[in-house]
């Protein structure tokens, strides 16, 4: 902390700064239940008890009019070998191609609501819109969170283990990264 470098002053739109996010697959169902799944990396705990969310949402989505239309969708927790997946997930939309067949996604079932999740994923959390919040090109969605399912082998008592889940997270376009190194704190 003592060591002092200059600090340079960037463009304040440069949202990276706040990369690397984990980069989750989200899974909706329009009306119809037809499923999509798109990727999403402004997803965030707001309360955990109850254990609410919020997802950053462009309004121009599939996944947005599917949520608006069924309130209800599934977020995926995905590892390294899952980026590729995850980037076309986040490159094309549903509005114009069935991404679900494309990508050749499995469904896993929920328990609480209809849509499912991703097999293959580390986890799954069932969530139940509650709440739509304008903001610009945006739609700030609070969801609650009715169930969670996680792959026994990598998911320990106090959380994932990191030596096994490679947890993805989305630092710019093409560029990817996953968590390189446990700190534990010292006891004082
Ligand atoms: C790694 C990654 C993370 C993304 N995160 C978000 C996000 O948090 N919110 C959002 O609205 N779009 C996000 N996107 C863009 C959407 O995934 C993209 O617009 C997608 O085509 C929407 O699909 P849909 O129209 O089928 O719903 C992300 C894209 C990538 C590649």
């Amino acid at each position: 902390m003592g060591y002092s470098q200059p600090y340079i002053t960037i463009d304040p739109g440069e949202y990276h700064v706040l990369h690397p996010r984990p980069a989750y697959l989200i899974v909706s169902m329009d009306k119809n239940g037809s499923l999509n799944a798109m990727a999403a990396s402004w997803v965030m705990p707001v309360s955990d008890d109850p254990f609410i969310i919020a997802l950053a949402l462009d309004k121009e989505t599939k996944t947005h009019q599917n949520i608006v239309e069924t309130g209800e969708f599934t977020v995926n927790v995905m590892g390294e070998e899952h980026a590729t997946l995850v980037y076309r997930a986040g490159s094309l939309s549903g509005k114009n191609t069935d991404k679900w067949r494309l990508l050749k996604l499995e469904p896993e079932p929920s328990k609480q609501i209809r849509t499912p999740g991703v097999k293959g994923s580390y986890g799954f959390l069932e969530c139940r819109a509650e709440r739509f919040l304008d903001v610009e090109s945006v739609t700030l969605v609070l969801a609650r969170v009715l169930a969670i399912h996680v792959r026994g082998d990598l998911y320990e008592r106090y959380g994932w283990n990191l030596e096994k889940a490679r947890i993805l997270m989305h630092v710019r376009g093409r560029v990817f990264t996953v968590p390189g190194k446990i700190v534990v704190v010292p006891k004082s």
